[in-house]
């Protein structure tokens, strides 16, 4: 039987599997998905599983996805100059990574009917994500986008790659139509200690945290009359992408499919 494993460490919080076994029951696809938690030093020999028939593909989660690139075969374009690999399968016999995210994210400010063309965006953090992010605004055409991270050397470092982006000192607050919450800040809780009493209140609040489903940040910024979103969305698109990439069928993103991910 066709089996899937989504691998990261901690794994315990991921909601793939329930997505994709969703999905996979409703277009009759006989096949499991499954959470693997795993240490660096097991990545390797969990990859080459699929190699020999054992695994038929792996989704990749915080913190391996570039952990596992050495161990691939090719990289798709978007996951070579992202460095980033979320989606694994064998095609022809060599190991592919593909990298989702950044449909994942384009596709969420589509659904949001977000235009980024000629916007200014501001990210906070610096971690796993951030390429991905900013490789969708700059195929966007964003005019404008701004990095403040905690670790500044961390935001100097996504330059190397991004020669477009601004990086500003943590802490402060910089002119936005788009700001994006991808440090993990919120995931317990926890408030951003930024002042935003100072911009206009028709901004767009994006949190890449899907749980809890409205972080301290989204709260601060609706209380401020701007428009909010969690990273269900992104969650979703980028999980549709992998499940079309794997089985050849677009699956279908409903009310039903948000909600699932809601009541855990
Ligand atoms: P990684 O950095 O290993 O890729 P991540 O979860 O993708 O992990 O990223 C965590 C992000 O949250 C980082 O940008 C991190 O900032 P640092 O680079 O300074 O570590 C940010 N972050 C985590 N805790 C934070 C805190 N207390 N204050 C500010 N930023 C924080």
């Amino acid at each position: 039987m066709k089996n899937y494993f989504v691998i990261g460490n901690p794994i315990d919080h991921s909601l793939s599997p329930k997505l994709h076994n969703f999905w996979m029951k409703k277009n009759n696809i006989g096949a499991f998905y499954d959470k693997k938690k795993l240490e660096e030093n097991d990545i390797e020999s969990f990859i080459q599983q699929i190699k020999v028939g054992d695994i038929t593909g792996l989704n990749v989660t915080v913190p391996f996805k570039k952990k596992v690139i050495p161990f691939l075969d090719k990289l798709s374009p978007e996951a070579e100059q992202t460095h980033s690999v979320n989606t694994i399968i064998l095609q022809n016999n060599r190991l592919i990574g593909y990298n989702t995210d950044i449909g994942g994210f384009t596709n969420a400010l589509k659904s949001l009917n977000f235009d980024s063309k000629g916007k200014k965006i501001f990210i906070l953090g610096a971690g796993g994500v951030v390429p991905s992010i900013i490789f969708a605004l700059n195929k966007m055409e964003a005019s404008e986008i701004t990095i403040s991270n905690r670790t500044r050397k961390k935001a100097e470092d996504l330059k190397l790659q991004f020669s477009n982006i601004k990086i500003e000192e943590w802490g402060n607050v910089y002119d936005f139509d788009l700001i994006i919450n991808a440090t993990s800040l919120g995931l317990n809780n926890e408030d951003i200690d930024l002042d935003f009493s100072k911009i206009d209140n028709n901004k767009l609040f994006f949190d890449v945290i899907y749980n809890p489903i409205e972080t301290n940040f989204l709260k601060t910024g609706k209380k401020l009359g701007n428009q909010t979103e969690n990273g269900r969305l992104m969650f979703v698109y980028q999980a549709a992408e992998a499940f079309e990439l794997w089985h050849g069928i677009k699956p279908e993103i409903d009310n039903k499919v948000i909600k699932l991910l809601e009541n855990d």
